[in-house]
């Protein structure tokens, strides 16, 4: 069953050259592995900064495509033909009704909730991890999900023509179940929650020799999260915010989205300045936050127990890492509740038009708590990540929103019920006024 890899594909261009353990630093060669054999810790990508900085410029990387390959040096792929479904350069929204609810004066809403194909960041992710996948030779592919992510490997799956079996806890939203099924991949639903999930796709990596996106190619797969630093940089004119707020799980985006800052620096495609990273978790499901609270430097698992299913993961991957650079930034890790997370989705479609899923809504819900904390300046630009898109997770917010008026097909019926809708938005004012 295991299948046959190919030899390690190198970059031609030298930009990425090893996997280096993000403990100790011990090198391997770029292969589908994931966890140095001497520390257990992660392996991350290195890369030749000298050899980008003499192929990227920032005219080059405008002129490139319109999705996240236009920073392909960036990206440990070997190959001059990678999955590109047009994923990335999603809208930096300037934002102005949330901003002056929220008394801010440069606040920006980077929405991944329209990224293609599947309307999440993960298609950042999975469009690399497949990439990558395809030059190893596997031909099946696989991730354990919370939900996005098993869309997307589905997807980009399909499109690329690979076997897809992936994994997810049976309890998630419809919605996120659906948008798998309907691209045709085996759908592992597991009772057990996210971690239990993932512990298994362990066992079955090892047995199978499937590309797991985030097991044994997570390597891969988290750089392509540093699209996310790369575009709010280019976006804002080729500088860097003062201040972003990142929904955090496994702790990967989060801290992909730093690194991606930090290259552009190091390349010269940006001046430096310190940017604040603040990171926004459910209360329910808040592993990474409570450390950070607590002062701590290890993270205790917790069971998730949240609506935000998207960012229910108990035993972060890279929660350390995560906790690292809140301190070392000088962010905050903070947490909302159910309840607040629902206001959150609602604020920002009511202000932005934009309808975020459970883990914008902890996101924003977070922005307001830190802004009411007096811990971001009205001045400072400042960057809300909206990972995912509110169709998926409609169930969170049933019982939360109006209704719609049934009315008859005459002009009687719609004037009643207009003068009831008129009398509803009053008495609605008339709370926010108490
Ligand atoms: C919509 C959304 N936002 C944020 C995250 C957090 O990602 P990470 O595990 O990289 O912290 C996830 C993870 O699945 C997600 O689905």
């Amino acid at each position: 069953m295991t299948q046959l890899l190919q030899t390690p594909v190198k970059s031609p261009s030298g930009t990425f050259t090893k996997l280096v353990s993000k403990e100790g630093g011990t090198e391997y060669e770029p292969l589908p592995i994931h966890i140095c054999e001497e520390t257990f810790a992660p392996l991350e990508v290195a890369y030749d900064y000298d050899a980008i900085r003499r192929l990227v410029s920032r005219e080059s990387i405008a002129a490139g495509p319109n999705s996240i390959w236009r920073y392909k040096a960036f990206l440990p792929v070997a190959t001059d033909n990678p999955i590109d479904v047009g994923t990335g350069m999603t809208p930096l929204v300037k934002s102005t009704r949330l901003a002056r609810r929220l008394g801010l004066k440069n606040l920006y809403i980077k929405n991944d909730a329209v990224n293609m194909p599947t309307l999440s960041f993960k298609d950042r992710v999975v469009s690399v991890a497949l990439t990558r996948a395809r030059e190893f030779g596997f031909s099946t592919v696989s991730c354990a999900s919370t939900g996005n992510l098993a869309n997307s490997t589905a997807a980009i799956a399909a499109h690329a023509g690979l076997e897809c079996c992936v994994f997810i806890p049976a309890d998630l939203e419809a919605g996120k179940i659906l948008g798998t099924l309907i691209y045709n991949p085996t759908v592992m639903a597991v009772k057990g929650n996210y971690d239990q999930v993932n512990r298994l796709c362990s066992e079955v990596a090892n047995t199978y020799g499937w590309g797991f996106v985030n097991i044994n190619l997570r390597p891969y797969y988290s750089e392509g999260s540093k699209t996310l630093g790369f575009e709010v940089a280019e976006q804002l004119g080729w500088q860097l915010p003062d201040h972003v707020v990142v929904p955090v799980a496994s702790g990967s985006l989060y801290t992909k989205i730093y690194k991606g800052f930090r290259e552009f620096v190091k390349v010269g495609l940006v001046d430096d300045k310190p940017v604040r990273f603040s990171g926004a978790q459910a209360e329910g499901c808040s592993p990474v936050a409570q450390a950070f609270k607590e002062g701590r430097d290890f993270i205790s698992p917790v069971k998730p127990n949240t609506i935000a299913k998207s960012i229910a993961i108990g035993n972060p991957a890279d929660g350390v890492y995560a906790l690292e650079l809140a301190r070392k930034t000088g962010g905050q890790i903070e947490t909302v509740t159910d309840a607040e997370i629902i206001a959150g989705i609602k604020l920002l479609a009511e202000t932005e038009g934009i309808f975020t899923e459970t883990a914008g809504g902890t996101t924003i819900a977070v922005l307001q708590k830190l802004v009411e904390a007096g811990k971001i300046d009205p001045e400072e630009t400042t960057v809300a990540y909206i990972t995912g898109n509110g169709l998926k997770t409609q169930e969170a917010i049933q019982g939360a929103i109006g209704e719609p008026f049934a009315i008859d097909a005459n002009l009687g019926s719609f004037e009643r019920a207009w003068e009831r809708a008129q009398t509803l938005e009053r008495l609605d004012w008339q709370q926010v006024l108490v």
